[in-house]
């Protein structure tokens, strides 16, 4: 029984983190393309092919399920890697989705992101599907990314970046905003310190919620491994803030998940 899960690099920790405390006794393995991070300012048809190989990697494993962490591989890959690893695949997009449903009174939902998520307009998609009388505004927030890596959660050129990002967005009315990108949450106390009264969505504890109506493993095992195509002093920093635990990381050359 295992879990699988991967994102473009390490802002997934945050999923791997919510995850990994829900199912305390399942092995979880955790991919985290750090080599080709970002996927948000990539093509499609990149984006693609790095999910394919990330998730066949892990494939390897006898995972039963596969996690999806990053957003942007969410928006273009999930029902790709369906048809072809023939495991369940979830991704962050509809998990999202559905907790921004129950918080938003006003119908008004805002959707930021990388570039390449708000492109693919994802959110917006399933949250018209679910109702087509929401109103959605979106916002590709492609410097937030770099902030979280830098660590700088929480100063003042990051709540000026934030402003910048957001007013409009509040503006708008909106009531409820999805974080779809893996590295917001880490900003999410920022977010709130300065728009206190909108309701935050946070894709890591969403998509925990969600694996847990599909997947109830056995208490049996307990193995936590990461997996990282670089070791860069980024990913040391975050996985520092993220992960109180031991876990243990092995760095994998890049040529060893380039199969296809
Ligand atoms: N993991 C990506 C996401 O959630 C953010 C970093 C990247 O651009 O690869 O969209």
């Amino acid at each position: 029984m295992a879990i699988g899960i991967f994102d473009s690099g390490i802002g997934g920790l945050t999923v791997f983190r919510e995850i990994s405390k829900e199912y305390p006794y399942t092995d979880i393995y955790y991919l985290g393309d750090t080599a080709r991070v970002p996927y948000g300012n990539k093509s499609k048809e990149t984006i693609i092919r790095y999910s394919l190989e990330c998730g066949e990697y892990l494939k390897g494993f006898n995972i039963d399920v596969l996690v999806i962490a990053c957003n942007t591989a969410s928006s273009y890959a999930l029902d790709i890697l369906k048809n072809y690893l023939n495991i369940p695949v979830i991704g962050v997009v509809l998990p999202g989705v559905k907790t921004a449903l129950k918080f938003t009174k006003n119908k008004k939902i805002g959707v930021i992101g990388t570039t390449a998520t708000i492109k693919s307009n994802s959110y917006k998609k399933f949250l018209l599907k679910e109702d087509k009388d929401l109103e959605v505004y979106q916002k590709p927030c492609p410097l937030f990314v770099p902030l979280v890596e830098e660590g700088m959660l929480n100063n003042q050129i990051t709540k000026l970046i934030i402003k910048e990002y957001l007013d409009d967005l509040i503006d708008k009315g909106i009531d409820t905003l999805i974080l779809g990108c893996t590295h917001y949450p880490l900003l999410k106390d920022s977010i709130k310190s300065i728009y206190p009264n909108i309701n935050i969505v946070d894709s890591s504890k969403a998509t925990t919620e969600f694996l847990k109506d599909i997947y109830k493993p056995k208490k049996e095992n307990r193995l936590r491994k990461i997996f990282i195509t670089d070791e860069s002093q980024n990913f040391i920093n975050l996985k520092n803030i993220l992960l109180e635990e031991n876990v243990e990381v092995e760095k994998l050359e890049l040529s060893k998940i380039c199969k296809l």
